[in-house]
């Protein structure tokens, strides 16, 4: 199988240009720039990218890969900070550039032959740098360029040594794809015979080799993450894997009946639930404070988890459904990148337990899970199931978390639920749900004055749930969820519709 090896420079793209390679069919592993040459030379590339970087190449600390990394003899790509590097080790000369370009550029071809094949004249790219080449050695050749960067391609003259300013990766530029498939099959000469199953083969048997005779624990949600997850770890060493469902009693109608049958009965997968409903409630007593909220049933989550484990014996390993939009905001993935915020799925369990974590996602995104998902055979339901917050209802209950409350929210998100699936949306929607509301307004009927609660309808379109708009749901699908939520669950008389896009809104309404 051919191999691309990415070297990561703590570019904050490096993983777009992991999933362009694999779109194209190839398989490539994302390493640290400071790979030794010796792992790389075992690794046998077809051809290695050298990825963007927060930092200057002409700072006295830049990362750099081993000289030897550029003279292997392979194909080298280098993007951006990547472009640099393979400059510097051959004498170019990268300053800071009086304009930093960021965000669109024009970019006009000056050589078509290989790396821009078939895309002759002038592309639309994305660049993001503060530093360009100055001056390139007589060893080298523009093969493209933009206003402010003469040498925005580049190419070794007699080498395979390539490099480009602007980011290819990205969805922004045009035609990026071909760029980088050009680079792959045309100057790499490598096959596109690699698929979701072959990634599926190789994690399972790097899953097999790492965890030996070991046992393996695994929070299974039932939301498509951890399922893939659970399902990867389970086809490498079988009963050897515990997956532990937590009720904590704020999952949506029929929710844990659905993964009891799914994995226990249908996938034969070793899980256990815990009720832990009542405790989850106590501890929510009196609580309105959104992030109080959170960080209650984020606690008693691994309280709960935490019991669990020891009771069930020793684990060295704990199997978590991080994907990559979770980690990129988090740390570094395997190189430098600078971090940016902490999120709420990543570092939460294992700092506490002393496991060591199988992150088989860890390089994925929603849809790339979606596929491998689909190569293990996991049911539909699953598969498609719209991201469900860790908190669950709690956060769709404005105000207090009570048993009641639950119970009519409950209700009403089955009924939307059940609508936006006969509507065939669900799919389409990135998601929808009920929210109650912590008022009660006054209605009719029959002959009697009402004094009951509101309910929200949240639906949303969205491509990564980092922004999101409202989605426009036609009017008969509207008016049949309202009517059915107000005859049907006893306790609210009012429904509405949220027409709120993130931002300035969240998705969810705590
Ligand atoms: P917001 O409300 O911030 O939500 O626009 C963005 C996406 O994240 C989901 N979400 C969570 N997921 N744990 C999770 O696993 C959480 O605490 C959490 N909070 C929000 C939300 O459903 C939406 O898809």
């Amino acid at each position: 199988m051919d191999k691309i090896l990415i070297l990561d420079f703590g570019s904050q793209y490096t993983q777009l240009i992991a999933r362009r390679v694999r779109e194209l069919g190839v398989y490539c592993e994302i390493h640290p720039y400071n790979l030794p040459f010796n792992a790389v030379k075992v690794f046998g590339p077809k051809g290695i990218i050298l990825s963007g970087s927060p930092a200057s190449v002409y700072q006295p600390d830049a990362p750099l890969c081993d000289r030897e990394v550029i003279d292997q003899g392979a194909p080298v790509l280098g993007i951006c900070y990547g472009m640099g590097v393979i400059g510097g080790f051959n004498g170019a000369i990268t300053a800071r550039a009086a304009y930093r370009e960021y965000g669109r550029a024009e970019l006009a071809i000056d050589d078509a032959s290989d790396l821009f094949a078939g895309l002759a004249g002038g592309l639309t790219v994305w660049m993001s740098h503060g530093d360009k080449l100055e001056k390139i050695p007589r060893s080298f050749r523009q093969l493209a360029h933009t206003v402010n960067s003469p040498f925005a391609a580049i190419r070794h003259t007699q080498r395979p040594l390539y490099g480009v300013q602007f980011h290819p990766e990205v969805a922004h530029t045009a035609k990026g794809k071909e760029i980088i498939g050009n680079f792959l099959f045309k100057i790499c000469g490598c096959a596109p015979n690699w698929e979701m199953r072959s990634f599926a083969e190789i994690a399972i048997e790097k899953i097999r080799d790492r965890v030996g005779d070991g046992r393996v624990l695994c929070a299974l949600s039932g939301g498509v993450d951890s399922s893939v997850t659970a399902l990867l770890v389970h086809r490498a060493i079988g009963h050897r894997l515990t997956c532990v469902f937590v009720d904590n009693g704020l999952l949506r109608k029929g929710e844990r009946a659905q993964v009891e049958r799914t994995f226990g009965e249908h996938l034969g997968l070793n899980l256990i639930s815990v009720d832990a409903g009542e405790r989850f409630l106590t501890r929510l007593k009196g609580i309105v404070d959104p992030e109080e909220k959170r960080k209650i049933i984020g606690g008693e989550f691994i309280a709960v988890f935490e019991e669990e484990s020891r009771r069930l014996g020793r684990f060295e390993y704990l199997a978590q459904g991080t994907l990559y939009p979770d980690v990129i905001e988090s740390v570094s993935v395997k190189g430098p990148s600078v971090t940016i915020k902490t999120h709420h799925n990543v570092g939460g369990l294992p700092e506490r337990i002393d496991f060591q974590l199988i992150e088989p996602l860890r390089e994925l995104f929603k849809d790339e899970v979606r596929a491998l998902g689909k190569e293990l055979a996991l049911p539909d339901a699953i598969l498609w199931r719209q991201p469900f917050p860790g908190p669950g209802l709690a956060v769709r209950i404005v105000g207090e978390v009570t048993s009641v409350r639950l119970a009519l929210l409950r209700e009403a998100d089955a009924i939307v639920e059940e609508e936006i699936s006969k509507a065939k949306l669900d799919r389409e929607l990135w998601q929808s749900f009920a929210v109650l509301l912590p008022i009660k307004t006054v209605g009719v009927m029959g002959d009697e004055r009402t004094y009951e609660h509101v309910i929200a309808i949240r639906a949303v379109t969205s491509l990564d749930g980092m922004t999101a708009d409202w989605a426009r749901l036609p009017h008969d699908l509207l008016q049949a969820i309202g009517s059915r939520i107000v005859s049907e669950v006893k306790g609210i008389n009012r429904v509405v519709y949220d027409i709120s896009s993130k931002p300035p809104s969240t998705i969810e309404w705590e």
